[in-house]
């Protein structure tokens, strides 16, 4: 869980897809879906409930749900193997995490839930974990919220596409070339050397290294060696991010393959589904597969 533990401490604040402010406008179907769990939820939910967010990370869903519940004192549980933690702003809502080394103590609890909910999460877990969730932890007439990932959403085209761009920035001869030297002089007419093939290589991927961030991590590194009149440069920091950037996309990937076992075993489950709907983003491209079942 390294790459999912870097993740989360080098600063992403909110959801794994991107902060709320961004979202609200760019994936509004995504919102449309919590909002038709909450209207399910207040049907026959009591003053109070229990909430379990699957491989919450940073609780982006428990946050969506807790503004939407602001009179409804709800007590949520977040497991994710990676370490994470957040904490809610409405005072009648409480978190308990169990979270990195603590994960598998959730197991160990038998607490029963009326809402277990997961974006682009409960997918990441073995197979056998999701059927333990789905089986025990749920209560009779609970609700399930699922958001998943598919293996032909744009989030796993580029993946796909990025995974491309960054091998090849890893093992393009050009730019090891001109690394090497770097790495014993620093000049400027060296560093441009490098940015030029970075910048083609970053076009023969269709932008894709500006588009996660590494040509402006190779800017900055040049940069901060600039500014301390450094004779050489490193690039060990970024490669090392790039390199954990990677695992998570191929986290990603074998998550969408999963989701489809994780849609069998629904299926197979005694659920009544509720809600069934492929969510698209405002550019009209395919994002997510969502789910609402009643036990
Ligand atoms: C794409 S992020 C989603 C996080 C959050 N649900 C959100 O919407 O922002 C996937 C999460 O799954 C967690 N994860 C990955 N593999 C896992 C596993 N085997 N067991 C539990 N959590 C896992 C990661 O740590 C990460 O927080």
């Amino acid at each position: 869980m390294k790459y999912w533990d870097s993740f989360w401490s080098d600063g992403a604040d909110s959801g794994c897809i991107g902060t709320a402010d961004r979202l609200r406008e760019s994936f509004p179907s995504y919102y449309e879906s919590w909002e038709q769990v909450v209207k399910e939820l207040l049907k026959t939910c009591k003053s109070s409930f229990r909430c379990l967010d699957v491989a919450c990370g940073k609780g982006e869903v428990s946050k969506v749900l807790s503004e939407y519940l602001p009179d409804t004192e709800v007590n949520f549980t977040g497991i994710d193997r990676a370490n994470i933690s957040y904490s809610l702003d409405i005072s009648g809502h409480s978190v308990e995490l169990f979270s990195g080394a603590n994960f598998g103590k959730f197991f160990n609890t038998n607490k029963k839930f009326e809402l277990i909910v997961s974006s682009f999460g409960m997918e990441y877990l073995p197979i056998e974990e999701s059927a333990r969730l789905l089986n025990e932890y749920i209560e009779n007439d609970g609700l399930v919220a699922l958001n998943m990932h598919l293996n032909d959403s744009v989030i796993s085209k580029v993946s796909l596409e990025e995974i491309s761009a960054i091998r090849d920035f890893f093992h393009d001869d050009k730019l090891a070339l001109i690394e090497k030297e770097l790495s014993t002089h620093f000049n400027v007419e060296l560093a441009k050397a490098y940015l030029i093939r970075l910048n083609e290589l970053n076009e023969q991927h269709d932008r894709r290294l500006a588009g996660c961030g590494l040509t402006d991590a190779v800017v900055n590194s040049f940069a901060s060696s600039q500014r301390k009149m450094s004779t050489s440069i490193d690039l060990k920091s970024v490669k090392s991010t790039y390199e954990d950037y990677i695992e998570r996309l191929n986290d990603q990937l074998r998550a969408s393959r999963k989701a489809q076992e994780l849609r069998q075993l629904v299926s197979k489950l005694d659920f009544e589904t509720l809600y069934s709907k492929k969510l698209y983003n405002v550019k009209n491209e395919l994002t997510s597969q969502f789910l609402l079942l009643r036990k």
